[in-house]
């Protein structure tokens, strides 16, 4: 058994920044349901929310602006702000001994910090002893590795080609918002505007998620190739084409994996029947396959559509559905927080 990360008591102080947010409200719904044991709870946000009131076990919560709140005593900070503000606040969490789990892309691709899924590489977070800053991967990239982990310890990845059909709560609040403003502003002949995404949302399909880099693809592609490799293995070659779709939880993709040697798709269906965090939903006869209607608001990584890829012997193809802001986000930190008490 390794070393604790946090000395044993009975319950940790928590902070979550980002509380106000759609992650950061799923963060703490997901602390209750779980019971994760918590001594005090600080819900911190901007000066906007700041003063505001949240719920969290039948108690209230006032919520603290980032710029004045004081670290020091508190043991664990689920951090779902943005970027800028994870590079500005994060170290000094990290400095005041508080352990920091970090939703945005700021710190995934640091050499020295933890990327993890705990189903699929648990054993990265020892490097989180030095430093205390822990990285939550990109929701695509969560749901990818989980399905992807339990095929590669049977049979080696050598490449992926992924296609992603993602929801707006990726974006947060406000993209549910612009997807549910347009959609009302279409239906009653008005102009949709759009704000939050380069282009309307409702109604459309948008190939562009985060920004265009000189090589043609996105950030949010490059996100998935990169950190794919860095939590699964760094000999898998990646490629993806990431895509808004207007669908407001749950995010889709389409997954082609190419083998090192032959996995036919029967076998592959038994192995991720068994795989922890999994669930197989495949039966083409029955018309039955994941989706993310019915994969909102559940834990679970959704996969069906399992087959064979007649183009070429060691490849299959699947689709692997998962709640984006659960699973792809405040799950998964929670699950982080977990392992640090364990
Ligand atoms: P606030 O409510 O004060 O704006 P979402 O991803 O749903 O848009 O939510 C973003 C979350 O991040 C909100 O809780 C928001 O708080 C918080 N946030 C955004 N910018 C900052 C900042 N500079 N400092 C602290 N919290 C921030």
């Amino acid at each position: 058994m390794s070393e604790r990360f946090l000395p044993e008591k009975d319950a940790y102080n928590v902070v979550v920044v980002g509380a106000t947010g759609a992650v950061g409200r799923t963060m703490l719904e997901i602390l209750e349901e779980r019971r994760f044991p918590v001594a005090d709870l600080a819900p911190v946000a901007s000066s906007r929310s700041a003063g505001t009131r949240i719920a969290f076990n039948s108690k209230e919560y006032v919520v603290q602006d980032l710029e004045h709140f004081d670290p020091r005593g508190w043991d664990i900070a689920l951090f779902s702000a943005g970027g800028g503000t994870s590079l500005a606040h994060a170290p000094r969490f990290a400095d005041a001994g508080c352990y920091v789990i970090d939703n945005s892309s700021a710190w995934r691709m640091e050499p020295d910090v933890a990327l993890v899924v705990p189903e699929v590489n648990p054993d990265a977070l020892e490097m989180a002893r030095r430093n205390r800053i822990i990285a939550n991967p990109n929701c695509s990239t969560i749901q990818m590795v989980v399905a992807l982990k339990p095929l590669h310890d049977v049979v080696p990845i050598r490449r992926v080609v992924v296609s992603t059909y993602q929801a707006v709560s990726g974006a947060g609040g406000k993209g549910m918002d612009e997807l549910a403003r347009q959609t009302a502003d279409l239906l009653n002949a008005r102009q949709a505007e759009s704000d939050v995404f380069p282009a309307r949302i409702a109604f459309n399909v948008i190939p562009h998620i985060d920004v265009f880099m000189d090589d043609g693809y996105t950030k949010e592609e490059r996100k998935m190739m990169d950190e794919t490799r860095k939590i699964l293995d760094p000999n898998i070659s990646v490629t993806a084409t990431t895509v808004r779709v207007p669908v407001f939880y749950g995010h889709s993709e389409s997954i082609n994996v190419t083998f090192e040697a032959p996995l036919p798709a029967e076998k592959a269906r038994e192995i991720l029947a068994e795989a922890e965090g999994i669930c197989v939903v495949d039966d083409p006869k029955g018309e039955d396959y994941p989706m993310p209607s019915e994969a909102a608001g559940t834990d679970y990584v959704w996969v069906g559509r399992l087959r064979d890829d007649p183009s070429h012997p060691n490849s299959l193809q699947m689709w692997v559905v998962a709640d984006n802001v659960r699973k792809g986000a405040a799950l998964n930190a929670v699950q982080i927080a977990e392992m640090l008490i364990r």
